[in-house]
């Protein structure tokens, strides 16, 4: 069932993202090769606990990280570890925030240091595929005309949609109905109304869109091991307009003109 927030409840899950937001922008400021990635999780949950919230990854279903880290082919659930990042890597930064009893969830995917142009290219097709479900995610409209907003803007490019994960309605519970894949038909699937708060996540790989689960359960691969790149805002439609409630602005401050 896809549960419609109050007014009020938006207003809690505006201050859940921004919460959630600055804490990526802190997290931001360390991205850079030499650093492993167990000291960028750290660094997210002391902002979190210092702030009030809670990091809602944390020991859910047994994941042990604030963050997910997604390094290159990694597309999804990376544990936070001893690994250092190098110059040429990409870092995805998955986060979710509870505050108030309320989520808010993002991911923004960094260069490090000096990046290939295709892989450069990668992460600005996939952010701006983002944004392209985002415009197309509009009260009377169709949770379809997201899926295929995404889809068609990416594969045009010569990207592939992961088909196993998906976006989700968030609010009281970090993941609520409905799942929103990042591919599908336009026109279908249940219409978007006011009330609804989506967290919308484009994953796109760089070569086939196959993907390998390891052992641990979690930590989720290309299959070919190409790069894979990862977005995501949480928004919310709220009198007939739609709000993105996350933002990248921290992470642009910190960034400046590496900004993407
Ligand atoms: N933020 C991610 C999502 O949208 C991942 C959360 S999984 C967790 O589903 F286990 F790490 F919490
Ligand atoms: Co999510």
């Amino acid at each position: 069932m896809i549960y419609l927030k109050t007014p009020d409840e938006i207003d809690k899950m505006r201050k859940a993202c921004e919460l959630t937001s600055l804490t990526l922008g802190q997290v931001a400021r360390m991205i850079q090769p030499g650093v492993p990635t167990h000291r960028l999780d750290t660094c997210a949950r002391e902002f979190i606990v210092a702030n009030g919230g809670r990091p809602a990854c944390l020991g859910y279903g047994g994941f042990p990280g604030t963050i997910c880290v997604e390094v290159n082919e990694t597309v999804v659930h990376g544990f936070p570890s001893t690994y250092t990042l190098r110059e040429g890597d990409i870092v995805g930064i998955d986060l979710v925030v509870e505050l108030d009893g309320y989520h808010g969830d993002m991911c923004y995917t960094f260069p490090v240091g000096e990046v290939s142009p295709e892989v450069m290219n990668l992460l600005t097709t996939t952010k701006e595929s983002l944004y392209k479900g985002i415009d197309a995610c509009r009260e009377g409209h169709r949770l379809g005309d997201i899926c295929n907003a995404v889809q068609t803007y990416c594969e045009k490019r010569g990207y592939s949609i992961v088909r196993e994960m998906c976006g989700h309605g968030i609010g009281r519970k970090m993941h609520e109905d409905p799942e929103i894949p990042n591919y599908g038909r336009r026109g279908t699937g249940p219409l978007l109304k006011n009330g609804m708060c989506l967290a919308i996540e484009p994953m796109v790989n760089m070569g086939s869109r196959n993907i390998v689960i390891e052992s641990d359960g979690w930590n989720c691969r290309t299959r070919d091991r190409k790069p894979s790149a990862h977005y995501e805002h949480t928004v919310a439609i709220h009198d007939g307009q739609t709000e993105i409630l996350t933002s990248f602005e921290p992470i642009r401050e910190v960034l400046g003109d590496r900004f993407i």
